[in-house]
């Protein structure tokens, strides 16, 4: 029986993680905490749970996810996305554990036509790329023999997410100004969560992993995307150019993830982003 702890529980990641393996443990015993049960920063309280609680791997969904404030808040985004990972990884490392790491497709600076594979060179633009790229590195040196999973564009039912801000102000508004020219892909959180869970009950193959929903899309096809299936009709979606929409943080303009790798190695089946929208927007509908 393999114990496994999920660190930042109560957010999009971890909410699904939490509900999948309620209704399935794959006979392995979970432990869910957020920062009121667990501060990732907290060197001294992470080594005793750790060991407390025989932990054999650390899902590690907390961050610092907040990529527009995190350029006011460098040093606060660094500490929980670059030494809080390093932290988990320390401790786990020390009972001969692993660590699956959740990253970013914002690690790249956007600048591909093609989509990212793992060995593409990274250079963030934004403080949570740097801090993310950070995490990444501290985990692997720490922990040899982790996963890291690259993802993007993230939604759940749970949390506050691009889904629920669009259908709410699709519903306020008559006219929604969105980016046309940032291209990625909208990934369900419960996909990547279902996916995480196969990692861990056929083990570990150390190393870096992306994994979106499959497919492409702007800001503003996203968009159109949840009204449509959200049932919201009397709201223009307009394309805007980035530069129209000035934000605090850089964002690459390109970042699909390739998931070859990830395919191959775990033979998941990846849902097209729509596919999935539907699925969470059914959920949200009930
Ligand atoms: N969201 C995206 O679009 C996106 C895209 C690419 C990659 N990712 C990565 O995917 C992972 C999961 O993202 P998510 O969207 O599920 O994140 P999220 O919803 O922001 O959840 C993060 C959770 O971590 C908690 N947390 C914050 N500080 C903590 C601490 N010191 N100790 C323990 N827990 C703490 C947060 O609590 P509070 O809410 O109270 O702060 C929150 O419950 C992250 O690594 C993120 O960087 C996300």
């Amino acid at each position: 029986m393999k114990n496994i702890l999920v660190t930042g529980c109560n957010g999009q990641l971890g909410s699904e993680l939490r509900e999948l393996t309620q209704q399935d443990n794959g006979g392995m015993t979970f432990f869910f905490t957020d920062i009121e049960q667990l501060d990732i920063t907290d060197k001294e309280a992470v080594n005793r749970y750790v060991n407390e609680h025989e932990i054999d791997c650390i899902v590690n969904c907390a961050a610092f996810t907040a990529v527009d404030l995190a350029e006011s808040k460098a040093d606060f985004c660094r500490v929980l996305n670059e030494e809080a990972p390093a932290i988990l990884a320390r401790a786990v490392a020390g009972r001969g554990g692993s660590m699956i790491q959740i990253s970013t497709d914002y690690v790249f600076d956007g600048t591909a036509h093609i989509p990212y594979r793992e060995e593409d060179a990274v250079c963030p633009v934004s403080v949570y790329g740097k801090t993310k790229l950070g995490g990444e590195r501290a985990v692997a040196e720490a922990c040899p023999e982790s996963v890291i999973i690259r993802t993007a564009w993230l939604y759940s039912s749970y949390g506050k997410n691009f889904v629920k801000t669009m259908l709410r102000l699709g519903q306020e508004k008559p006219e929604l100004g969105v980016v046309a020219d940032q291209v990625g892909t909208p990934t369900y959180a419960r996909d990547l969560a279902r996916t995480i869970l196969v990692i861990l009950s056929k083990g570990l193959v150390p190393g870096v992993y992306h994994y979106s929903n499959e497919g492409a899309a702007s800001w503003y096809d996203f968009t159109k995307a949840i009204h449509r299936l959200g049932g919201v009709t009397g709201c223009h979606v307009k394309p805007l150019h980035t530069e129209e929409y000035p934000t605090p943080a850089e964002r690459p303009h390109y970042s699909i993830l390739d998931k070859t790798k990830i395919k191959e190695t775990y033979g998941v089946e990846i849902p097209y982003w729509e596919d999935a929208l539907a699925e969470c927007i059914q959920i949200l509908d009930k």
